[in-house]
């Protein structure tokens, strides 16, 4: 059995393509259709439950594009409603979480440190997260405002984020943490300023790759993959001004002639 029905993906904004990009790469065959929630953008310091219902109002939107499978590209969202979301749709829905597991592999020093969100770090899901894999381990925690804007803004290599990253990636080194995870689906777009000021000897982990393998799991496991020898295409969308947030998508998508519409939901 197989499903050329699209995969349906979303973030507040531009965020969500980190792991959008994973599941392109692993599964070149499926149909992908990225929302990004720019009017709103950021989640990280809002409400739990104004994210929530933008989450319904997305979904609502992708459900009538007739997807397959949301994943719900942003660890502030999926802690916020990835449970309502899942008990109100029947398409099956993955959230993602920070890496704890596999950073809790990764530690030699058995000291941790996780930059995200406010919201991911006070919620449910990351406390249950830390008590199930970080046993016997020192997990230091950092939110840090303002650099999903500068992301959305296109900045993720110059001066003011840099410093900006110092700032808070200082407060974690200064707990001699071995071991970075990136909680939070904007700030892959930022490893190589996190590699440069961490230093060779820390690792740092996100969890696009294994959302991706979750995706072919469960698309495989409910007979929704797509047939091997389709090409599958990409589709985008904002509640934003798509003047503003096209060449940003472009640029990490990593291509010139996409187009991004708007779309008010
Ligand atoms: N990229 C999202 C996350 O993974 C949301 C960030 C935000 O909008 O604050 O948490």
């Amino acid at each position: 059995m197989s499903s050329l029905r699209p995969i349906g993906f979303f973030d507040s904004g531009v965020g969500g393509l980190s792991v959008m990009k994973e599941v392109r790469r692993l599964l070149p065959a499926e149909s992908l259709v990225y929302f990004a929630d720019s009017a709103h953008c950021p989640y990280g310091v809002k409400p739990v439950e104004l994210i929530r219902g933008r989450a319904y109002a997305i979904c609502d939107f992708m459900i009538g594009l007739d997807v397959k499978l949301i994943v719900i590209a942003s660890n502030t969202t999926s802690a916020a409603a990835l449970d309502a979301v899942r008990e109100k749709y029947s398409v099956p829905v993955i959230g993602v979480e920070p890496a704890v597991k596999p950073a809790a592999a990764a530690t030699v020093k058995g000291r941790i440190g996780v930059i995200a969100t406010g919201v991911t770090l006070a919620g449910e899901r990351f406390e249950s997260l830390v008590k199930r894999f970080g046993d016997g381990l020192e997990i230091f925690t950092q939110a840090c405002p303002g650099l999903v804007e500068l992301v959305e803004s296109g900045r993720w290599d110059d001066k003011e984020t840099e410093e900006l990253v110092k700032l808070y990636l200082d407060k974690l080194l200064a707990r001699d943490v071995d071991t970075i995870i990136l909680g939070c689906t904007h700030y892959p777009f930022l490893r190589a300023v996190v590699e440069k000021l961490a230093g060779s000897g820390i690792k740092v982990i996100d969890s696009g790759e294994a959302v991706a393998r979750q995706v072919a799991r469960v698309l495989k496991k409910n007979g929704l993959a797509a047939d091997i020898k389709s090409t599958g295409g990409e589709s985008f969308f904002t509640t934003g001004d798509p003047e503003h947030v096209r060449p940003v998508v472009r640029l990490l998508w990593g291509k010139q002639d996409l187009v991004v519409k708007r779309e008010e939901v």
